[in-house]
């Protein structure tokens, strides 16, 4: 079996040092894997660490490691790229400094995908703001099609997921149909009007004041709760969210159920046309589809455009810097 080509960018951050491990583990299945790892060059030999690290777990799927401060080389190839790197935001930074410090970093890798990734290549984005960064991303790689670029939302899935089955007593398996909407930020809208648990209504077994007072704000602020009590940010649950979305992308989600992931829109749910907005998805073989025909109340409306609302605010900002056309 061919080894799947797997660029991660932000290698030497904090979740490039969780995520690689994951990689090379298996965590995407039994197919061998060659890691690229970019870096900044000033972050090269911390990248060099952690190649020695992989090397010395020897992993049986680990079938290279290669090292790059040139994107073109890390995606030569490339059947997946995982964009983790990003410029964090800084004491002297307004909003503007950091859309336009991150775009200028995924207009150069748009880019590069362009010119070197491989025919099959699915981009995922984590780096913040995640949304926006792939959209540039997106609109820099004109000859890939839009649908292989997606932003990571799995997280903050994952976190609904597992504050539900706390809640209920149930294990993460048996609650399924839960979804995230809109941007990866404290706007999002983790939406369980279709989530089933054990076949059940989800909203049949927890009161309304809970979904609105505890549940949601708990999992839209769980990443600062995280800062708070880590004194660093979410770098395993981050890294273990984008080997959870990169699997079922690549793979496929499970019969009956859906995952949330933010992908072009199509103007399903009335998100305009073209924004990465979290949507319920299935996926197969490399494939995403919106799931559509979903019953939005009103409660869920207002969220959902609400959040719908930012990412058209972050594209707008991109367009003033001149990142994508207008
Ligand atoms: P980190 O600061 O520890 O690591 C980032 C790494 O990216 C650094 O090593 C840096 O040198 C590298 N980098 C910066 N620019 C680069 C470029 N142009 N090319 C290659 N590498 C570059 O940050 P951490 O904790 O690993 O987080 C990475 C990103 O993920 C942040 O933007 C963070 O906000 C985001 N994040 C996203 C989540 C999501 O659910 N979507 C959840 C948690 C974090």
């Amino acid at each position: 079996m061919s080894p799947l080509r797997i660029a991660v960018t932000g290698a030497a951050g904090q979740i490039g040092y969780s995520l690689l491990f994951r990689l090379a583990s298996g965590g995407l299945g039994d197919r061998p894997v060659e890691l690229r790892l970019l870096e900044v060059p000033s972050t090269l030999p911390k990248a060099e660490g952690v190649a020695m690290e992989l090397l010395d777990s020897a992993f049986p799927l680990l079938s290279g490691i290669e090292i790059a401060d040139d994107p073109r080389r890390a995606f030569d190839g490339a059947d997946l790229a995982l964009l983790v790197g990003a410029r964090p935001r800084t004491a002297d930074m307004n909003r503007g400094d950091l859309l336009s410090a991150n775009g200028a970093i995924f207009t150069e890798q748009g880019r590069a995908l362009n010119e070197a990734a491989g025919a099959d290549i699915r981009v995922l984005v984590t780096g913040n703001p995640a949304n926006t960064n792939a959209l540039v991303a997106r609109v820099n790689a004109p000859d890939i099609p839009a649908e292989r670029f997606s932003a990571l939302t799995r997280l903050d899935h994952n976190r609904a997921l597992a504050q539900l089955a706390l809640k209920t007593g149930a294990p993460v398996t048996e609650i399924d149909r839960l979804t995230v909407w809109g941007n990866h930020s404290a706007t999002q809208y983790a939406d369980l009007t279709h989530a089933r648990v054990r076949g059940q209504d989800a909203l049949d077994l927890v009161d309304r004041a809970w979904v609105v007072d505890d549940f949601l704000p708990t999992v839209a602020h769980r990443g600062t709760a995280v800062i708070q009590a880590r004194g660093a940010s979410s770098a395993a649950s981050a890294a273990s969210a984008t080997v959870d979305a990169a699997r079922d992308w690549l793979g496929g989600t499970p019969a009956g159920d859906w995952t949330s992931m933010a992908v072009v829109s199509d103007g399903s749910y009335g998100v305009a046309e073209g924004l990465v907005s979290s949507f319920p998805v299935t996926t197969s073989n490399g494939r995403w589809r919106i799931v559509e025909g979903l019953d939005i109340d009103p409660f869920s409306r207002e969220r959902i455009d609400a959040s719908v609302a930012e990412l058209a605010v972050e594209r707008d900002a991109v367009r003033q810097l001149g990142l994508i056309p207008s």
